[in-house]
């Protein structure tokens, strides 16, 4: 019966190699897109170092996920909810030092995330940058892994190792490229083609193109303003690129039944 079939949210990870590639400003967009577009859209902080989503969009972030694995928070506790309805959790540190929990706690933590999963059509998760084991614990867990890169031979050389891990890993998901701060659309395809042959011909993989974003001094300017960019320029050149990659992604993300489930696989991959 249809009751009996829970749905499960996409998800999308968005990771680079690289730090500073644009991953959070890219994360809070497109969520923003994602919502405004009628999807129910979870948004995650990942990055349990210097997270700075919380920043973007402007969150007193006092609590997060460490509370609720420590049982001091419930997870609606720690929900807040951003422009368009999107529900955010920040991550927190201290996550990656919480193994030691009993099995008790983590049925506890497994359920409380299960459950905002299904009442969710995509969850976007932020992660880190690098290929730190909980990064890589993330997008092996995701349906969807958009890597961030820019035009710039260390980015690139960076989302290349985080391709091969994936690949190691025998991810099996979708993995797409995204070249952010590209001076012109020209630069950008470049650089994916360049990635997308390297990765065909030592990886044996393809990856798909999601886009290109330009260098904007706008964007800039509205992480200044602690705003996403696609509120605070709706009519600049680069939000508009941002509502094509949430059409695009949204598409290739459709929520459908899910067997085994993301925070499953995280928890498990955790702990
Ligand atoms: N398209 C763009 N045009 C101009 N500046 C940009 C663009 N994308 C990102 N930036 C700049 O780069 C900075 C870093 O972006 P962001 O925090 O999203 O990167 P990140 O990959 O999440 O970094 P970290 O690895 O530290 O988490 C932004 O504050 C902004 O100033
Ligand atoms: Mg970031």
């Amino acid at each position: 019966m249809m009751e009996n079939c829970q749905r499960q949210a996409k998800v999308l990870a968005i990771t680079s190699g690289k730090g500073g590639v644009g991953k959070t400003n890219i994360a809070a967009n497109l969520s923003v897109c994602l919502s405004a577009s009628q999807k129910k859209v979870l948004l995650v902080d990942a990055d349990f170092s210097l997270g700075n989503l919380d920043v973007i969009m402007d969150l007193n972030s006092k609590y997060n996920i460490s509370h609720v694995i420590a049982g001091q928070k419930n997870i609606e506790d720690i929900i807040h909810i951003g422009p368009e309805g999107m529900e955010i959790i920040c991550g927190g540190s201290g996550l990656e030092n919480l193994t030691n929990i009993n099995e008790f706690q983590r049925q506890r933590i497994l359920n409380e995330l299960t459950m905002l999963g299904s009442n969710t059509d995509i969850i976007v998760i932020d992660t880190a940058a690098g290929i730190s084991r909980s990064v890589i614990g993330f997008c092996l867990a995701a349906d969807h892994v958009l890597v961030v890169t820019t035009p710039e031979a260390t980015a690139m050389t960076d989302a290349y190792a985080m391709i091969k891990v994936l690949v190691g890993n025998r991810f099996a998901g979708r993995i797409s490229l995204i070249v952010n701060m590209a001076e012109t659309i020209a630069e950008g395809k470049k650089t994916y083609r360049q990635m997308a042959n390297v990765v065909r011909r030592f990886l044996n993989t393809h990856i798909y193109d999601a886009g290109i974003l330009l260098k904007d001094e706008r964007l800039s300017s509205a992480v200044r303003m602690r705003k996403p960019v696609v509120l605070a320029h709706p009519k600049a050149r680069i939000t508009s690129s941002l509502v094509a990659l949430a059409a695009k992604l949204g598409k290739a993300s459709a929520a459908q039944p899910n067997d085994e489930g993301f925070f499953r696989k995280v928890v498990d991959w955790f702990f």
